[in-house]
């Protein structure tokens, strides 16, 4: 029996039923509708809607089909065109196996606030998941930091080259970012983390069903306070897709600087096999596809929160189907972001790092000239004015062909007189390392507390 067919004479149309249908896509919900449902017979039965033998009955009905699902086959064996949504899916099964109790299993209740529970229900646990792939990527950026804790790299600001840093500071940027995604999920989980069971269509429901109860059954941390609001409400998974385009955007950018890094032009890095692909006609390519399409893929994401927030701006309250759009977009977010937290752990898991091409241009093309311009304010010069005579001493290097530390100490003294042997010293690669010594800054020994801070969360 149809859900909705008493007030209908006429048939619909079969265009318009597939279109109307969801089920090809919200069976994915199937199992978090399942665990709504039963607490919602329970409910029923407390509340003396139902007796203890329909109860009994409605609950091995639904154990019955969690069971059948664990068959990947078990959804396909009933005809789609027939099967309206995931709800309508579960109604049906349950009629045929129990027959007709099972029927009231929806006393009291609407789609609207069961598609909302299942729907948490189901991204309460992708969000633990994905936070596991996050937390493992994590891992594969400070095993690559481990393995070389002390190998230089150049810094770059406009992708020009600026300061020496540690390969390990550069990952450990990645990895800060990747604690505040997970922490940003945290934060939406509490917002998804409420139970709308008990909202009816959109006014409440008639019957006394304990919602705490039921929120408490759920694990929910509790449950909304107004039924308008929680069968429309849509906010929870906009959070989330925006917090999952955060994330995209951050291994985005690695995947760009990785990309970049694995050029014949900087050659920092090589990209083992297992992540590269070649060319159908150039024989001697070794492409970054992996990186390409996580780099590529952010855009859906980010169209998903466009469509999100586009989908509700306009919509009165409370439900309107334009909400069964939510789907795909979640499904697709979520596949998109995991698949991507994968292949990143995966390619972070498959680079040589080339440290030595990686240290020599590091000291190359001035990047000591900061720690020029700061040992001369050391010897009292006011920085701007330092900052001038060090940009000269560049200039006349850049004619001369040769790097600040090949520059005599009589050629440094046509400069400025307050120049002395000391200055070779103060500008060595070490030394412009070790001298950026306060938290956060590149200096080996930052980097090491650093390391090991980034270490001990991640096996806690
Ligand atoms: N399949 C629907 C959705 O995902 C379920 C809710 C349907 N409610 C309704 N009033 N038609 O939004």
């Amino acid at each position: 029996m149809k859900l909705w067919g008493g007030r209908f004479t006429g048939e619909a149309d079969q265009h318009f039923a597939a279109f109307n249908a969801s089920f090809r896509f919200d069976q994915r919900l199937l199992t978090a509708d399942l665990q709504g449902c039963a607490v919602q017979a329970r409910a029923l039965g407390q509340a003396g809607i139902l007796n203890e033998d329909e109860v009994a009955t409605i609950i091995d009905g639904l154990q019955q089909i969690t069971n059948a699902a664990q068959d990947s086959a078990y959804v396909k064996q009933v005809a789609f065109a027939q099967t309206e949504d995931v709800h309508s899916f579960i109604e049906a099964r349950l009629v045929e196996l129990i027959g007709a109790v099972g029927y009231k299993l929806h006393t009291g209740r609407s789609r609207n606030d069961q598609v909302a529970t299942a729907t948490r229900l189901f991204l309460r646990e992708e969000i633990t998941a994905i936070d596991a792939l996050i937390v493992d990527a994590q891992r594969a950026l400070i095993e690559l930091a481990e393995k070389y804790p002390n190998a230089p790299l150049p810094g770059y600001t406009h992708l020009q080259k600026a300061q020496p840093i540690l390969l390990a500071h550069f990952l450990l940027a990645y990895f800060q970012m990747l604690t505040r995604d997970r922490q940003r999920l945290a934060e939406v989980c509490n917002r998804v983390n409420v139970l709308p069971l008990g909202s009816g269509a959109l006014a409440g429901t008639n019957f006394p069903v304990d919602r705490e109860w039921m929120a408490q059954e759920l694990g929910f941390a509790g449950v909304t306070h107004n039924s308008l609001d929680a069968v429309s409400d849509r906010d929870y998974l906009i959070e989330f897709t925006n917090a999952a385009a955060l994330t995209m955007m951050h291994i985005s950018r690695l995947s760009e600087d990785l990309i970049i890094y694995a050029t014949q032009e900087f050659g920092f890095i090589k990209l083992g096999d297992a992540i590269a692909t070649g060319s159908s006609l150039m024989p001697q390519k070794k492409n970054p596809d992996s990186l390409e399409l996580v780099r590529g893929k952010a855009a859906r994401v980010f169209g998903h929160v466009t469509a999100f927030l586009t989908m509700t701006k306009g919509l009165p309250l409370a439900y309107n189907k334009d909400l069964q759009e939510d789907k795909e977009a979640l499904f697709d977010t979520i596949d998109t972001l995991s698949d991507s937290l994968r292949v990143i752990a995966t390619v972070l898991r498959n680079i040589e790092f080339n440290a030595e091409r990686a240290r020599a241009s590091a000291i190359r093309d001035y990047t000591n000239a900061t720690d020029l311009a700061d040992y001369l304010v050391r010897k009292g010069i006011e920085f701007r004015k330092s900052h001038d005579i060090i940009g000269r001493v560049v200039v006349y290097a850049i004619e001369q062909g040769r790097e600040l530390n090949e520059l005599t100490l009589d050629e440094y003294q046509n400069f400025s007189p307050l120049f002395t042997e000391d200055l070779f010293a103060a500008i060595s690669l070490e030394s412009c390392l070790a001298g950026k010594n306060r938290t956060g800054g590149t200096s080996p020994e930052q980097v090491q507390i650093e390391l090991a801070n980034a270490r001990a969360k991640l096996d806690r």
